[in-house]
């Protein structure tokens, strides 16, 4: 199908050009990632900003449509820019903020991208809807294939994926495929199949459209800090695909003249799944697979990222870096934002956080840094030890009464 006008997609490898979507959205030529390219000349920052629309739909005069396309949304996006007040002298970062993805429509940044990719895939009369995930894409996917009044497949690895995901995808609708492997396994076979298969659609980041959707991350947080460009974006890397989001949305922001200045993107990595950390302080632009990766973080529990090349390019040409953290750093990393600053997140989104409390205090001093949180914690629960047996049982008002004088005494409520 035609790319809208003013739009081509290209082939990150090889160069070539396409006008209209090639099956299974990678280049026909070479096989390589493509991505969306907009022709034509600078925006003015009204041109982006201030828009109506649903969700991201009010930044279209970025997204590769034209203008009758009607969406299928849920009304993603505009999510809070927090100010981490409480944990800033801790991490030694003074000028702290969080963008809370976890409250997306299914709790996560993936409805940013599946909104464009769902809607594109209406538009070519798809009637199937699969992806490969570690259960975010795929929550996301079931919702707007739902939505969208078409059906969603998803195939998630037989290891543990967080029931909260598999709770939405079926609440959703979709239809869950297991794969007696990894989700490097799982998706691989998708892509193999993918493309010989009338009818149905795939929905990972290898389609350049969920990547458009999710570079609206770097205009609401330009927008949200007053129209100004953070020093630092820090954020969990499993796939890849977001971190190259982000960053074309920033440097699209500078092509059309909105803005001069670009960040300095700072992926992080679980010690047991860091392919690209491995490349990166390599020097190398070649990622070689982790066979087995392994970490409490489920969502970024990957070892051989799809769009890897794309976030190294992220990497190197915002001079930024990338980090691994311990599975124990992500814990403690968890729990010091929900108890201090009441934002509860998934382990994988707690990555950033236990990064900073490494080089937080290396960075200048009034950087602006920006941590993505990518998913909500209520999604994530069985890594969290709670012991309801084990805390005080009351039988009448008398009881309660004792207790809670016992409690203000021995000061055991926290101020
Ligand atoms: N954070 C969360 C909560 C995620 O679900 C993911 C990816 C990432 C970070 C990493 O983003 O892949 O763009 O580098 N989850 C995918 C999924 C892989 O299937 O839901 P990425």
């Amino acid at each position: 199908m035609k790319i809208a006008a003013g739009w081509t997609l290209r082939c990150i490898d090889c160069g070539a050009v396409f006008e209209s979507d090639p099956p299974g959205y990678t280049c026909s030529r070479c096989s390589g990632l493509l991505e969306a390219v907009r022709e034509g000349g600078a925006l003015s920052r009204t041109d982006l900003f201030g828009k109506p629309g649903e969700g991201i739909w009010r930044f279209r005069a970025l997204l590769p449509f034209d203008a009758d396309v009607r969406p299928v949304s849920l009304d993603e996006g505009r999510t809070p820019l927090i100010r981490a007040v409480n944990i800033s002298k801790t991490l030694g970062v003074r000028n702290l903020h969080v963008k809370n993805e976890g409250q997306n429509p299914t709790g996560s940044f993936k409805d940013r991208g599946m909104t464009v990719s769902v809607t594109r895939a209406m538009q070519a009369g798809v009637r199937v809807l699969i992806c490969a995930s570690t259960g975010n894409t795929s929550a996301s996917m079931s919702a707007y294939a739902a939505r969208a009044g078409v059906r969603a497949a998803i195939i998630v690895p037989s290891g543990k994926v967080a029931a909260g995901k598999m709770v939405q995808a079926t609440a959703y609708g979709a239809t869950i495929i297991r794969v007696d492997g990894s989700f490097d396994d799982a998706l691989s076979m998708l892509l193999g199949t993918i493309s010989g298969l009338p009818g149905f659609s795939g929905m990972n980041s290898v389609n350049p459209y969920r990547l458009e959707g999710q570079k609206t991350t770097a205009f609401e947080v330009y927008e949200q800090l007053g129209f100004s460009v953070p020093d630092y974006v820090v954020l969990p890397v499993g796939n890849a695909g977001n971190i190259s989001a982000i960053w074309k949305g920033f440097k699209e922001l500078r092509a059309f003249g909105i803005t001069e200045k670009l960040p300095r993107m700072v992926g992080v990595q679980a010690d047991g799944a860091s392919p690209i950390a491995s490349a990166f302080w390599r020097g190398s632009d070649v990622i070689t697979p982790v066979q087995n990766p392994n970490t409490i973080a489920s969502a970024i529990r990957i070892g051989r990222p799809a769009s890897g090349k794309k976030a190294l390019a992220a990497l190197n040409e915002s001079n930024g870096m990338v980090l691994t953290v311990t599975d124990e750093e992500i814990t403690a990393a968890r729990r010091l934002l929900s108890s201090k600053e009441g934002i509860f997140v998934e382990p994988a989104s707690a990555a950033p956080i236990a990064a900073l409390v490494e080089i937080g205090a290396r960075l200048e001093k009034d950087a602006v840094v920006v941590c993505v949180a990518t998913g909500n914690g209520l999604k994530d629960q069985e890594t969290i030890e709670i012991n309801i047996d084990g805390t005080p049982l009351v039988a009448d008002r008398s009881g309660l009464t004792d207790l809670l004088e016992r409690l203000a005494t021995q000061s055991l409520v926290r101020a």
